[in-house]
C-alpha cells in the first residue's frame, strides 16, 4: 500500500469547485491585492483565533518577522527561541538584525522548556517565542508568567497549530502577537505561500498592516521603511473557502493520532511524543521517538509508507547558525530528540486502515 506523508492533492481537489468560482470572480474584478477577500478572511481567521485582529501577510516567516518588529524587537536585540523548531522561527529574528538565543526543549512534548528561560534571558531580550510544535501548544502559563514579570512580549509561533487550544483558549490569542503559516502542507494551507499575524492589540495590528505594504500610510506616503509582504487576494479567498472546514479536518487528524496512540501503546522501542491533557492538539505532525530510527524508516520506505524527520538538526548545530558558536552538548534534549524522532503519515484523509498498515510495518520491524 502507498501511504503519502501528506495528501496535498485531496485537500485541493475537495475544494476545486468553490476555488474555480473564487478565481473567476477575482479575475473578472481584477482585484488582486489587499482587496475585500483579504479583509474578509482576516475577520474570519481572527474570530477563529479568539482575537480582535488578524493581518494577512505573504508567509509564516514574514508573519514572524513583522510580529517581532511590531512588538518592538530592533537590530542588536535578542529573541529567545527553542532549539527544536523549523529554522524560520530563528531566521525571522536574523532577518530583522536581532540575534536568536536558543533554549532546550522538554523531552516528552519536544516543546520549549520554560525552566530554561531564566538562563537565556539577558538585558537585551526583547521577545520570547514559544513554538506550538507539531500542532501542540507549548506550556504557555509559565512562559507568560516569566515574560510578564520582566515586561518581555511573547510572540507565539503558531505556524503548525491552526485551531489548537491551551486551557481551552485558542492559540494565536495567548501572547502579544502570533504568527501563522498557510504553506500548502499546513493544517490550513493555501495554494501557495501565505501567513497571518494575530493580536488583540490594535497598535500591533496597525503596525503589521503598515509594514506588510511598504510602510505605506496613505498612497505613496511611507511612514517607515516596510516590506512587500502582502497576502494575495486569491490566497485569502481560497483560505476563506477552507477555513469553515478546519475544525472537521483537525478532528480527523485527532482520530488518526488517537488510533496511532492506541496501536503503538506497549510496542517496545517506540514512544509517541506525549499529548498534554490540558491542550487541544491539532496534530500537524504525528511524531514518535524510536530507538532504531534507520531500521524503522527503511522498512516503512520499502512498504510504501512515507515518513519525515522534524527536525534532524537542532538549530544551534545547523550550519547557518555556526557563527553563534554553539557546540554539541549545549542543548542535550533537543540533540537527543533530533537523533530519535520520526514523523509518521498524518493528514485529514488518513484512514484507520492506513494507520493499521503503518503500525503493522513498525511492529514487524521492532519485533
Ligand atoms: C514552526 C514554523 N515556523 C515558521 C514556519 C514558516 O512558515 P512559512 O513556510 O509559511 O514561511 C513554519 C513553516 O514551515 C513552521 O513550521
Amino acid at each position: 500500500m502507498k501511504i503519502p506523508f501528506v495528501d496535498l492533492k485531496s485537500q485541493g481537489v475537495e475544494y476545486l469547485e468553490p476555488f474555480e468560482c473564487v478565481l473567476r470572480s477575482i479575475v473578472e474584478r481584477a482585484a488582486y491585492t489587499l482587496g475585500p477577500e483579504v479583509a474578509e478572511f482576516e475577520s474570519a481567521f481572527a474570530l477563529m483565533c479568539g482575537c480582535h485582529h488578524a493581518v494577512g501577510v505573504s508567509s509564516g516567516t514574514d508573519a514572524l518577522a513583522l510580529a517581532y518588529l511590531a512588538v518592538g524587537v530592533r537590530p542588536g536585540d535578542e529573541v529567545i527561541v527553542p532549539a527544536n523548531t523549523f529554522i524560520a522561527t530563528a531566521e525571522a529574528v536574523s532577518h530583522i538584525g536581532a540575534t536568536p538565543v536558543f533554549v532546550d526543549c522538554l523531552k516528552d512534548t519536544a516543546n520549549l522548556d520554560p525552566a530554561m528561560l531564566a538562563a537565556a534571558c539577558t538585558g537585551r531580550t526583547r521577545a520570547i517565542v514559544p513554538v506550538h510544535l507539531y500542532g501542540q501548544p507549548a506550556d504557555m502559563d509559565p512562559i507568560l508568567a516569566f515574560a510578564a514579570e520582566r515586561g518581555i512580549p511573547v510572540v507565539e509561533d503558531a505556524c503548525q497549530a491552526h485551531g489548537a487550544t491551551y486551557h481551552g483558549r485558542p492559540v494565536g490569542s495567548l501572547g502579544a502577537a502570533a504568527a501563522f503559516s498557510f504553506y500548502p502542507g499546513k493544517n490550513l494551507g493555501a495554494l501557495g505561500d501565505g501567513g497571518a499575524v494575530t493580536t488583540n492589540d490594535p497598535a500591533i495590528a496597525d503596525h503589521v498592516a503598515l509594514l506588510r505594504n511598504h510602510g505605506q500610510s496613505d498612497k505613496y506616503t511611507h511612514a517607515e521603511i516596510g516590506y512587500c509582504d502582502r497576502l494575495h487576494n486569491l490566497q485569502a479567498a481560497f483560505l476563506a473557502v477552507k477555513l469553515p472546514h478546519l475544525a472537521e479536518a483537525n478532528e480527523s487528524r485527532r482520530r488518526a493520532a488517537a488510533h496511532y496512540d492506541r496501536l503503538l501503546a506497549g510496542v517496545p522501542g517506540i514512544e509517541p511524543i506525549r499529548t498534554r491533557s490540558d491542550v487541544g492538539h491539532v496534530h500537524h505532525l504525528y511524531v514518535v521517538q524510536v530507538d532504531d530510527r534507520n531500521a524503522v524508516r527503511s522498512a516503512l520506505d520499502s512498504a510504501g509508507v512515507e515518513s519525515g524527520i522534524h527536525y534532524p538538526v537542532p538549530l544551534h548545530l545547523t550550519p547557518a547558525y555556526r557563527a553563534l558558536g554553539h557546540a554539541t552538548g549545549d542543548f542535550p534534549v533537543a540533540e537527543r530528540l533530533a537523533g530519535r524522532i520520526l514523523s509518521l503519515p498524518m493528514h485529514p484523509y488518513l484512514t484507520e486502515a492506513h494507520v493499521e498498515y503503518v503500525v503493522g510495518v513498525i511492529r514487524a520491524t521492532l519485533a
